[in-house]
């Protein structure tokens, strides 16, 4: 999480405010609990400016500030370590140096002891800054002293750092967390991704791991391992910041969602698949969230439809439980973002044991699409909205695909666009929800990956506190919260189990539940019959009604609390 940018301003002194504060906007999906800059005006002296809140309350902050400079670093933050103050926010600064920082260093307690100076934040990330500085004290260049600095860090960072005395020096570095740099005839740029910077350069090149970037004299170099310099192709950066306005929608979320048929249509007439899956025993899908609800999802359609073995697993558990590998398995990563860091940490460890990866991914050149054997892109386009909604869906086709199973696309779009178009009735189903201080989304078969999926977009935009659950096994222990202040929301198509979640749905009313049914014969939010249109039908359904859920409640849906976009920290 968190977004980093610097700019280094090669020929003139300019006011990049607006410029770093309009890329931090961009990146805002990373996190959005403070944000700053820090920049080196013509007299060499540092400016901070941060604050608390979105990133709105820094540009007003920042709206009559001179930001001539020739160097300047932005962060916009999603806490890890430290509360959300203006301290504790980025960029850090130390004496004539300022940071700004994306991940987690882990052995910041243990660095501490080599500095003298006092912390001013409860940050992991003020270490790097202390070191720089402590470092230079001892006569060291800015340059070996950052150097120095990053092989001393463990955990994860990309990294930008500037510094008052070298006001035309701007030095980054990667490990764990992505970097990308760019330059113009004027600029050189760094950012956490290609979308911070797409209205600044027309190329771009992703960094390595353990890459360093110099930046002096009116350009930079790359190098390897912070020693080697060495060349790393330069990609035209596509993402076109239309794509990322909200157009006439009141909030990217519900323009997300009513793309959702444009993202099946997307998603199937795009795929292109490199693997042949016929060749592997099993499948075995990994993810986080959503993406891993997808997983599941897919596993019921595809061991059913083509008898084919999956397993299904959340990333961060599958990375540190000492999994057996096989090479008769496929491993498939799934991810809207490419960035997640427990599924590219899961993806890092069976690749480095040669097995076989496909990784299922949304942003191009995303390190899981670069660094996956093979990776087929979901084409949903741009998801700015913290909560998952179109991708979901182009990640299912994706999945079927892959797995040779045909999708009926246009009584899929029909389906969902009659979903759509009920606003009123999922309107006035929301307005039930929000009256119940507890929720129980529950379904059987493929109802169960979609009730998991509503009770997490339920949590993430409304702060409900809500489960999702097999409709068969409410009875093993979930029942006992059942009472009127518990609404359940039953999710039941027209398949083999639907006269099973009727009865599971009888037995919570016997016990004074209140009841909504999304599905077959609903007189809440009623679904067509066929069983794959119904299957993508639900889904939406599940995401509208969250959306109108959290709209009631004067929410905000795009960047709900305590949430970032893209998960790039464990
Ligand atoms: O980018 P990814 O698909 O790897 O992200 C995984 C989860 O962080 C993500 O699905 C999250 O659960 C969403 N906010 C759900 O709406």
């Amino acid at each position: 999480m968190c977004g980093i940018v610097a700019i280094l301003n090669t020929t003139r002194y300019e006011d990049s405010v607006k410029q770093t504060i309009s890329a931090l906007e961009r990146m805002e999906y990373r996190g959005y609990d403070s944000s700053g800059i820090a920049f080196i005006d013509k007299e060499h002296t540092l400016h901070r400016i941060c604050s608390v809140g979105k990133i709105n309350n820094l540009y007003t902050k920042c709206s009559s500030i001179d930001g001539t400079c020739s160097a300047i670093v932005g962060h916009t933050r999603w806490a890890t370590h430290g509360i959300v103050t203006v301290e504790n926010a980025h960029p850090q600064v130390t004496g004539n140096i300022a940071i700004v920082h994306n991940g987690i260093i882990e052995n910041y307690n243990e660095l501490k002891n080599i500095v003298n100076e006092p912390f001013t934040s409860n940050t992991d990330s003020e270490i790097i800054s202390q070191l720089i500085f402590h470092y230079m004290k001892t006569g060291m260049t800015f340059k070996n002293a950052f150097l120095k600095t990053i092989t001393m860090l463990e955990g994860s960072y990309a990294v930008a750092a500037i510094c008052s005395d070298c006001p035309t020096t701007m030095l980054g570095a990667k490990k764990g967390s992505p970097l990308v740099v760019g330059s113009d005839q004027n600029h050189i740029y760094m950012a956490s991704d290609a979308v911070a910077l797409s209205q600044m350069t027309p190329n771009i090149t992703y960094l390595e791991e353990n890459d360093v970037i110099v930046a002096e004299q009116g350009s930079f170099q790359i190098l390897e391992n912070g020693t080697q310099q060495i060349h790393r192709n330069s990609v035209p950066n596509t993402i076109s910041t239309e794509n990322i306005d909200k157009g006439e929608y009141e909030d990217f979320m519900i323009k997300e969602i009513n793309e959702e048929p444009a993202a099946v249509s997307n998603a199937y007439n795009k795929f292109k698949c490199s693997v042949n899956i016929e060749k592997y025993s099993t499948i075995h899908m990994i993810a986080c969230g959503s993406s891993h609800y997808v997983c599941i999802l897919a596993k019921y359609i595809i061991e059913k439809q083509k008898k084919i073995r999956i397993i299904t697993e959340i990333a961060s558990e599958f990375r540190y439980r000492c999994p057996v590998l096989n090479k008769d398995t496929l491993y498939v990563f799934v991810s809207q973002s490419g960035e997640t860091s427990d599924t590219l940490g899961a993806m890092r460890l069976v690749l480095s044991q040669n097995m076989d990866t496909l990784a299922i991914v949304n942003v191009q050149e995303s390190s899981i699409a670069r660094e996956a054997k093979h990776c087929i892109y979901t084409n949903a386009g741009v998801e700015i909205g913290v909560a998952s909604t179109k991708t979901f869906v182009s990640q299912l086709v994706t999945l079927l695909l892959t797995a040779g199973i045909d999708i009926p696309v246009m009584e899929v779009c029909k389906s969902i666009n009659k979903v759509l178009n009920n606003t009123k009735n999922i309107f006035s189903t929301a307005q039930t929800l929000i009256k119940h201080k507890t929720l129980l989304f529950i379904g059987r078969g493929v109802c169960y990956p979609i009730a998991m999926e509503g009770a997490l977009k339920i949590k993430e935009i409304t702060y409900t506190p809500t489960e999702g659950y097999p409709s068969g096994e409410i009875k093993h222990g979930p029942i006992a919260i059942v009472d009127n202040t518990v609404c359940s929301v039953v999710i039941a198509i027209n398949d083999d189990l639907y006269e099973k979640t009727m009865s599971n749905m009888e037995e919570i009313k016997a016990r004074g539940g209140n009841i909504v049914t999304i599905g077959y014969k609903s007189n809440n939010i009623c679904i067509d019959d066929e069983e794959m249109p119904s299957i993508f039908a639900s889904i939406t359904a599940v995401h509208m009604l969250a959306y109108y859920a959290a709209k009631l409640k004067n929410l905000d849906v795009d960047k709900p609390r305590n949430l970032a976009k893209s998960v790039t920290v464990e």
